[in-house]
């Protein structure tokens, strides 16, 4: 007798497809292998050459890799293009590539300094993420899509970065409560704030931090999971699956406007502490 396999399980995004920035590593690269495990393709668009080969061979025709800049202005339309050429639409555009500051104090920097600096932060972390979500709008109000945003704890509060992270982050709330509003009903927009996360999280070219890595930072991970209600660090796949949710129209269509954060418990820490102040073995 032949058993039968009964229906195969669709993904959550089966047929959809997404693009990615900043897409080949740490957070957006556990989002493009969570989307792809979910049955959608993804368009990654990523500025090192050799994440973006790695891409290409772990998921072949899933994942259509644009190797570019994301401050460079006519990639954004090219990322668009190729995307509809290869896939033929546009579901979820996550704006996530992103660098860091590496707390750079705000009274140690000249005027030089602090121009420069934000200059690349800012025209990384927002003026970047404009562009990409500028260039995909048009696709994604075809499909009814969504925007999603990484922002950060540093989105809300003081301390996790110097001023100019700090300042690009709560700035992408802005961007993110405009668009809702601007472009609803079709296209929804929301943010996902994780906190402190275990990646290759690399600071600005123009301070000298371009080779420092977050997950390298010295004591980094046990202060960060002692000062957590949760007392562990998170890992990008921590995140992941809130990028489904709210690329999955199915689950998230009446969410526009809306920040989720995923951040140990920080926002309830205030001053206090745990009184079991030990570091927590993830499960
Ligand atoms: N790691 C954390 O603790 C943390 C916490 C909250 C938010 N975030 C945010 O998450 C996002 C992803 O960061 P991550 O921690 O996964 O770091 P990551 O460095 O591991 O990943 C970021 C990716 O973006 C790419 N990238 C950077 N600048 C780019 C550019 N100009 N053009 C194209 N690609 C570019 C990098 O090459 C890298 O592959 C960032 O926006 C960051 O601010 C990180």
């Amino acid at each position: 007798m032949v058993a039968s396999t009964g229906p195969v399980a669709r993904g959550r995004l089966h047929g959809q497809v997404a693009v990615v920035t900043g897409g080949g590593s740490g957070i957006g690269r556990a989002v493009v292998d969570r989307f792809i495990a979910e049955g959608a393709c993804v368009t990654v668009l990523e500025r090192d050459a050799d994440r973006v080969q790695d891409l290409a061979s772990v998921h072949g025709a899933q994942v259509l890799c644009v190797d570019g800049d994301v401050r460079d202005p006519s990639i954004h339309e090219e990322t668009v293009l190729r995307t509809l050429r290869t896939f033929g639409r546009l579901d979820t555009y996550v704006a996530n590539a992103g660098i860091y500051d590496y707390s750079a104090r705000f009274d140690d920097m000249s005027t030089e300094d602090l121009r420069r600096g934000f200059a690349e932060l800012f025209d990384t972390n927002v003026l970047g993420s404009l562009q990409g979500i500028r260039a995909a709008v048009p696709a994604l109000r075809r499909q009814r899509g969504s925007v999603i945003i990484t922002a950060s704890s540093s989105s809300s509060y003081a301390g996790g970065g110097g001023v100019l992270y700090v300042a690009s982050k709560h700035a992408l709330i802005g961007v993110m409560r405009q668009l809702a509003f601007e472009l609803a009903p079709e296209i929804r927009v929301n943010a996902i704030a994780p906190g402190a996360t275990v990646t290759n999280l690399s600071g600005l070219n123009v301070f000298d931090q371009q080779d420092t890595r977050l997950q390298g930072v010295p004591g980094f991970q046990e202060r960060t999971a002692r000062s957590l209600p949760l007392g562990f660090v998170s890992t990008p796949e921590d995140h992941a699956g809130l990028y489904v949710l709210l690329a999955d129209a199915a689950d998230s269509r009446f969410i526009t406007g809306v920040t989720l954060s995923s951040d140990g418990g920080l926002a309830v820490r205030g001053g206090g502490r745990r009184r079991d102040n030990t570091v927590k073995e993830r499960t």
